[in-house]
């Protein structure tokens, strides 16, 4: 097993999953005493990056003794500059702070650099720095401003990197974490299927022959819950699938019917105007969010009174919902409606996440052990306060009816142009209202936004470059066939700076 102890950094769990991918066990955690650690018995210890700086006094720091317990280490980031400092070298506050894709020089044989390209991108994003290595470390790679950008005690196989090998957009990262987990010796044996088994166990000794209710949306990720549940359960659960009139077009017929055919309790709850009212005059996406997040317990709450005797409310959070939604020392990003969008009474036992630690594509390979059909399995996500946070402003029923048809035309036309492995598209309605003509006459109407991704966990993305004749067909289209649209603008940003979703 690895530790990670997390110091709040956006990608710590994207730290756990390339530990994962090279199938050793991986736990996160913040915060833990020595004996904590000692009882954990890792084979080897990841230091997370981190908002905070180490020469301030409340900052969050590893204990000293972890660096007795002789097993390899490695710092990244915050998690580097920690151990310069915890170490005797010295930290200060950088005179260029690094931000995105920067290139680093191996300047030193190094076996975390084992295989790696003597020169590669590496994504960056510091304000401090390391200006001094402590004893008996080497510098074993430079940037153009960080001439520490990696160090290390090769005799105590003390590992410290400034760059994030985490994120997709650190080329050789993954090769990194492996050479990583063959210096603290594991065995690489862990699989998705343990994860499966575990967690079904879990749950059958958590819940026992108590009742349980699901959120359901027909996405990958309530689905994989939900049969993870069955499993678990059996008929003890019940699936509750909210039609919050906020979803595509023909999604709650979609849903109803792939769902009917599997051996579930499937309820239906329709409870669009509900949600119509409670998001009237609001404009705050946070605001949005939360009232959401709210409405859609307040719908469970209720149909588990109908039920009787329910306990458990289980939700399909994964990951990246719950480290955008602000996580210990992390920034809050948007209130994921399952997460920080959650009224702070919620009248069930307990809310059950058995996703949580995992990202979406780890939630496909789970749904497919599970034995779910593909075309569930590989379903693009979308968001649980679905067009409410794709319509810019107020949601009201004119911008619903815009923003579906908008999305239809958007998505048959990819399909029908066969444009392969966009993670995620669709249609948002911006507030902006802009002049057109049409017809020899003026128009004052809005313009929506198209928007697609190319991701693999949803936390950073580019955008996805659509073949122009597709664009310019799916731009007719709208503007020809929805009323009130004149205007159709492509959203060319990645993430970050920007988010997928508009709100
Ligand atoms: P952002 O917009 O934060 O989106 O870059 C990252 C991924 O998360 C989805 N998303 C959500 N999923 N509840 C969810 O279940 C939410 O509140 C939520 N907000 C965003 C988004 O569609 C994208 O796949």
């Amino acid at each position: 097993m690895i530790l990670v102890l997390d110091f709040g950094g956006q990608y710590n769990q994207l730290i756990a999953r390339r530990v994962r991918e090279n199938n050793v066990y991986c736990e996160v955690h913040t915060a833990l005493s020595i004996e904590k650690i000692r009882e954990l018995n890792p084979e080897g210890i990841i230091l997370t990056g981190g908002p905070q700086s180490v020469y301030k006094e409340d900052s969050l720091l590893p204990p000293m003794e972890i660096f007795n317990l002789g097993v390899p280490i490695l710092g990244i980031c915050y998690g580097a500059q920690a151990m310069a400092n915890v170490l005797g070298g010295e930290v200060k506050p950088a005179q260029v702070s690094e931000y995105g894709k920067t290139e680093i020089e191996v300047v030193s044989a190094s076996r975390l650099f084992a295989g790696v390209n003597k020169k590669f991108v590496a994504w960056m994003s510091h304000t401090d720095k390391i200006f001094t290595a402590p004893e008996n470390f080497i510098v074993t790679a430079t940037s153009r401003d960080c001439p520490i950008a990696a160090m290390e005690n090769p005799a105590k196989n003390f590992y410290a990197v400034q760059f994030h090998p985490e994120v997709v957009h650190t080329v050789e990262g993954a090769k990194i974490f492996s050479n990583f987990v063959d210096i603290c010796g594991c065995k690489r044996d862990w699989k998705m299927s343990s994860f499966v088994a575990g967690t079904i166990n879990q749950l059958k000794n958590k819940i026992g022959d108590g009742k349980v209710l699901c959120a359901l949306s027909g996405g990958v990720d309530s689905s994989v819950a939900a049969v993870l549940l069955s499993k678990a359960v059996g008929k003890n659960l019940t699936c509750v699938f909210v039609d919050h009139g906020l979803l595509r077009k023909n999604e709650a017929a979609e849903v109803e019917e792939v769902f009917s055919k599997f051996d579930l309790n499937f309820i239906k709850v329709d409870a669009g105007a509900r949600f119509l009212g409670k998001l009237r005059g609001v404009v705050e996406p946070e605001r949005k969010r939360k009232i959401i997040g709210e409405e859609f317990i307040r719908v469970f709450e209720e149909v588990s009174k109908k039920i009787g005797a329910v306990d458990y409310l289980v939700q399909g959070t994964i990951y990246p919902d719950v480290i955008e939604s602000g996580l210990g020392k992390s920034a809050v990003i948007k209130s994921h409606h399952n997460v920080g969008g959650l009224p702070d009474f919620v009248d069930f036992k307990e809310i059950v996440e058995p996703l949580r630690l995992l990202f979406k594509d780890e939630v496909r390979q789970a749904g497919r052990e599970l034995g779910l059909p593909e075309n569930i399995v590989s379903r693009q996500p979308f968001p649980g306060p679905g067009l409410g946070i794709r319509i810019i402003g107020e949601v009201t029923a004119e911008k619903i009816k815009i923003v579906q048809d908008a999305d239809a035309i958007y998505r048959e036309e990819i399909s029908k142009a066969g444009v392969k492995n966009l993670a995620q598209y669709f249609a948002a309605l911006t507030n902006m209202r802009s002049v057109g003509v049409m017809g020899d006459g003026r128009t004052y109407d809005y313009a929506i936004a198209l928007r697609a991704v190319l991701t693999s966990d949803f936390m950073t993305a580019e955008a996805a470059q659509i073949p122009w004749e597709v664009l310019s067909v799916v731009a007719n289209r709208i503007v020809n066939e929805i009323k009130g649209v004149n205007r159709v603008l492509y959203d060319c940003t990645s993430k970050p700076p920007a988010t997928i979703e508009f709100e």
